[in-house]
């Protein structure tokens, strides 16, 4: 297998999570939106930083705006930006498990800073731990591309 090959997680998508769709209604669309910068900001000092263009500001409307939709508010993304279709559109960013583990990381340690009931948070990021799951696309994480820090292709 070539490590440009797409990988199919066999899980196939998570199913749709009620427990979230109450989230808009308590958290409200400015600490989701601010939840989303933090989250960005802590994705551009992290070891993924290389996989993002680099338009932080409509990554993070992009990405607040599909959040607010899915925690139970405004249409916004499927208004602005058309259907999710997630995983077609992250086909052309490899993740494998080892992106995906950084990525939610900056997430959950980007939620900690809130003062969110401890519920919601569990509820929230087994949300995401689901979804992002789903995001996965290669078997491998594509070594070349990580320069320094502790990521080294498996020997032999
Ligand atoms: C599994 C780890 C993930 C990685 C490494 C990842 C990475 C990326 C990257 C590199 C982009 C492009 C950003 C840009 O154009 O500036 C993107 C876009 C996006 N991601 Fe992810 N993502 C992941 C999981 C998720 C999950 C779980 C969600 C939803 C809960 C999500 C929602 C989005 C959205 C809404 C966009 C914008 C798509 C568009 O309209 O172009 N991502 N992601």
């Amino acid at each position: 297998m070539d490590s440009n090959d797409i990988y199919t997680p066999p899980g196939g998508p998570p199913p749709t999570n009620p427990n979230v769709k109450h989230l808009f209604e308590k958290w409200g669309e400015t600490n989701i939106r601010q939840l989303v910068s933090d989250f960005y900001d802590l994705i551009k000092t992290s070891e993924i930083r290389w996989m993002f263009p680099g338009d932080w500001d409509l990554a993070k409307e992009k990405q607040a705006d599909f959040l607010i939709q899915v925690l139970g508010g405004p249409g916004y993304y499927l208004e602005k930006w058309g259907p999710a279709r997630m995983r077609m559109r992250h086909f052309a960013f490899p993740i494998s498990e080892k992106e995906r583990s950084i990525w939610f990381q900056c997430y959950d340690d980007a939620l900690q800073t809130f003062d969110f009931d401890h519920e919601d948070k569990i509820d929230f990021l087994y949300f995401l731990d689901g979804f992002s799951g789903w995001m996965v696309n290669r078997k491998e994480p594509p070594w070349e591309l990580y320069s320094k820090g502790d990521a080294h292709p498996p020997e032999g």
